[in-house]
C-alpha cells in the first residue's frame, strides 16, 4: 500500500540525516482537506522536540532528502505550518490505482491468504425466544467483521454461540405441558411465534403462582440430568426455535459456518473444573467456586454455583478450550456481543490468560450498544419488547416505496448499515427518517450513489464509449484529476484499518464519503459524450461502482444495478 511506501521513504530520508527513527514513530494522515496534500506527517515535530532542533527547519531538511530519494509516486512534498511534511501524491499514481480497481474488480482492496485463522462468534440468540434487537445487532455487525477479515486474508471460521441451555427451557416446558399443543407446534407453520406466546404466558401466571417457577427449576435440573422427558421437549423446543430464527438469517442474508451453542459444552465442562481445581486462584467461597483475581483486579468470577451446577463462565470456558484444541492455538476468537457483559469478557479473558490458554490479543470482545427508540416509544406492533422480525418486516415495508422488486434489498441494507455507519459501541437512537432518507448517510443513498453508477455505464455501452484509464488516455487524464482519484486508492487501506481495529465503521464513513465525491463529479462533469475526455471519465465512473459494491459487500449490503 502507498503509505507503507511512503512510511519507508520518510524512515530512508531522516536516517539519511543520521537521527535514529523506528517504523513505529511514524505517523502518517490525511489531512482534512486535501488541498494540504494526500498525507502529511508530524515526524518533524516529534523528532524536533526529541533532539532539541527547530520542527520546520528539521522538517525541510527531511522535505528535501525524500525530494532527493526521487519516489516516482510523489508529485510534491511541502512544509506546512510548524513543522508538518504534506505529500501530494502523483497523477501518474493516482490514475494508475484507477486502473486497478478495473483490473482486480471485486478483490480491490483484498489482501492475499496469511494463514491466520480467526473463529468470529456473533449473533449467538438465547433461543425459545425471539430474537431481540441486542441480537440483531451482534449479527449485523460480527457478519460484517467476518467478512472485512476473511477479504483482509484470513481464514475465518462463523460460529454461532447459540444460548440453547438454561432456565428459559424449565419455564418453556413447564408451559408447553400446562397451555400448550404439541401437536399444533409440530404442525404449524411458525413455531417460534407460539413458543413467544407461552414464554410470556409463563411469565404472566407465574405472577399469581409462584409455584410454577419452582415446577420450572425442576424441569431444568431434569434436563442436567439427562432426563428423558425433559430431553425430548428439549430438543423440539431448540428446533422450533431454530425454523424461526434461520428465517431471520434468511432474510439478513447471513450464514454461519457452525452452531455449536452453550449446550454443546456441557459434557465439556468437567474437564474445565477439573483443571481449574489445581490453581490457587481458584477458590470455595459459601460452597461456590469462583476464579479471584490478583489485587481484586476484577470481582470474582463463579464457575460453579453452591449445587455443584455450571453456570455460563463454566461453559464459555469449555468452548474456548475446544475452539483452540479445534482450530489451534494461534486461533484468535472475536466474540461479538454487547457492551452490558464487557466486565464478564474481561473476567473471561483473564482466566483463559492466567491458564496459559490465550496471549494477549489473542481474544477480543468486540462490543455493541443498544437500540434506543425516539421519545422512548416503541415503534412495532407487538407492544412492549421490540422483535427482529418486526423490525426488518417494518423496513422492507417502508422500502417498497423506492421500488417493489428491490425492497427487501433496500430494507434490509437500510438497517444494516445505519447500525454499521457508527462506531459499534455507541447507542443507536432508531429513527425511521434517517434510516431511509435518500439524501442523508443512509444505506439506500449509497445504493443510489452505486445504481448511478450503473447506469452511466450503461448509457455508455449504448453510446459505443469504452472505458480507459490507461498509459493510452494518461496525458488527458492527468487534467482531470479530482477528489474522487484521492479518494479512490484509499479504499485498501481504508479495509486494512477496519481489520485491524474490528471496526466496520470506518468503511461506512469512507463509502459516504466516496459516494457524495462522485456524486459531485456528476453534478459538474458530462461523462458520456463524444469527447476525447469521456473514456477516461467512464473508467472513473466504473472504479467508483466497483469500490462502493466491494465496500457495500463487505458491510453485507446488496447493489441493486437499478434503484
Ligand atoms: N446468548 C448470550 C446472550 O444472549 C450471548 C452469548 C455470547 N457469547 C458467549 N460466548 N458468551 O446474552
Amino acid at each position: 500500500m502507498i503509505a507503507d511506501i511512503l512510511r519507508g521513504e520518510i524512515l530512508t530520508a531522516v536516517r539519511a540525516l543520521g537521527i535514529a527513527v523506528e517504523e513505529g514513530d511514524i505517523n502518517l494522515e490525511h489531512p482534512a482537506d486535501v488541498s494540504f496534500g494526500d498525507y502529511s506527517t508530524n515526524i518533524a515535530m516529534a523528532l524536533g522536540k526529541k533532539h532539541n532542533r527547530n520542527p520546520k527547519d528539521l522538517a525541510a531538511e527531511i522535505a528535501k532528502q525524500i525530494l532527493k530519494q526521487n519516489n516516482e509516486n510523489l508529485d510534491k512534498v511541502e512544509v506546512a505550518g510548524p513543522g508538518f511534511i504534506n505529500f501530494y501524491l502523483a497523477p501518474k499514481f493516482l490514475i494508475n490505482e484507477v486502473n486497478k480497481v478495473l483490473l482486480a474488480k471485486q478483490c480491490y482492496g483484498s489482501q492475499a491468504a496469511n494463514g491466520k485463522k480467526v473463529l468470529v462468534e456473533y449473533s449467538s440468540p438465547n433461543i425459545a425466544k425471539p430474537l431481540h434487537v441486542g441480537h440483531l445487532r451482534s449479527t449485523i455487525i460480527g457478519d460484517a467483521v467476518a467478512n472485512i477479515l476473511a477479504f483482509s486474508g484470513f481464514e475465518v471460521v462463523r460460529d454461532n454461540h447459540l444460548g440453547d441451555w438454561g432456565t428459559q427451557f424449565g419455564k418453556q416446558i413447564v408451559a408447553i405441558k400446562k397451555w400448550g399443543d404439541e401437536e399444533e407446534l409440530e404442525k404449524s407453520g411458525d413455531p417460534l411465534k407460539m413458543l413467544v406466546e407461552l414464554y410470556v404466558k409463563f411469565h404472566e401466571e407465574a405472577e399469581k403462582d409462584s409455584t410454577l417457577e419452582d415446577l420450572a427449576r425442576e424441569w431444568t435440573k431434569k434436563m442436567e440430568d439427562g432426563d428423558a422427558e425433559a430431553k425430548r421437549l428439549w430438543e423440539k423446543i431448540v428446533a422450533w426455535s431454530m425454523m424461526g430464527i434461520k428465517k431471520i438469517y434468511d432474510v439478513l442474508e447471513v450464514k454461519f459456518d457452525t452452531y455449536l451453542g452453550e449446550s454443546f459444552y456441557m459434557d465439556k465442562t468437567g474437564a474445565i473444573v477439573a483443571a481449574l481445581e489445581k490453581k490457587s486462584f481458584y477458590k470455595k467461597s459459601e460452597d461456590a467456586r469462583l476464579v479471584f483475581f490478583d489485587d481484586d483486579k476484577y470481582p470474582p468470577l463463579m464457575i460453579l454455583k453452591k449445587d455443584g451446577s455450571t453456570v455460563y463462565a463454566t461453559r464459555d470456558l469449555a468452548t474456548d478450550l475446544y475452539r483452540k484444541e479445534t482450530y489451534g492455538d494461534e486461533l484468535t476468537i472475536i466474540n461479538e456481543v454487547g457492551g452490558e457483559q464487557a466486565l464478564y469478557f474481561k473476567q473471561i479473558f483473564e482466566t483463559e490468560k492466567i491458564l496459559g490458554w490465550f496471549k494477549d490479543g489473542q481474544r477480543v470482545h468486540v462490543m455493541h450498544g443498544m437500540y434506543r427508540f425516539k421519545d422512548g416509544k416503541l415503534s412495532t406492533r407487538k407492544g412492549k419488547v421490540i422483535w427482529v422480525e418486526d423490525i426488518l418486516d417494518e423496513a422492507i415495508d417502508r422500502a417498497k416505496e423506492f421500488n417493489p422488486e428491490i425492497a427487501e434489498d433496500v430494507g434490509i441494507g437500510a438497517i444494516k448499515y445505519n447500525d454499521l455507519k457508527r462506531d459499534s459501541r455507541g447507542d443507536i437512537v432508531f429513527d425511521w427518517n434517517d434510516i431511509l432518507n435518500l439524501k442523508g448517510d443512509s444505506g439506500p443513498y449509497l445504493q443510489y450513489a452505486y445504481a448511478r453508477t450503473q447506469s452511466i455505464l450503461e448509457k455508455a455501452k449504448k453510446e459505443g464509449v469504452e472505458a480507459l484509464a490507461s498509459a493510452k488516455s494518461f496525458d488527458r487524464a492527468k487534467d482531470e484529476i479530482t477528489l474522487i482519484e484521492k479518494m479512490l486508492y484509499r479504499f485498501p487501506e481504508v479495509v486494512a484499518r477496519a481489520a485491524r481495529e474490528y471496526a466496520p465503521h470506518h468503511i461506512a464513513t469512507y463509502l459516504f464519503e466516496l459516494a457524495n465525491a462522485f456524486n459531485g463529479y456528476y453534478s459538474d462533469h458530462q461523462i458520456v459524450s463524444q469527447e476525447a475526455n469521456s473514456s477516461y471519465r467512464v473508467a472513473l465512473t466504473a472504479a467508483v461502482g466497483q469500490t462502493l459494491a466491494n465496500g457495500l459487500h463487505l458491510l453485507g449490503i446488496k447493489t441493486p444495478a437499478k434503484m
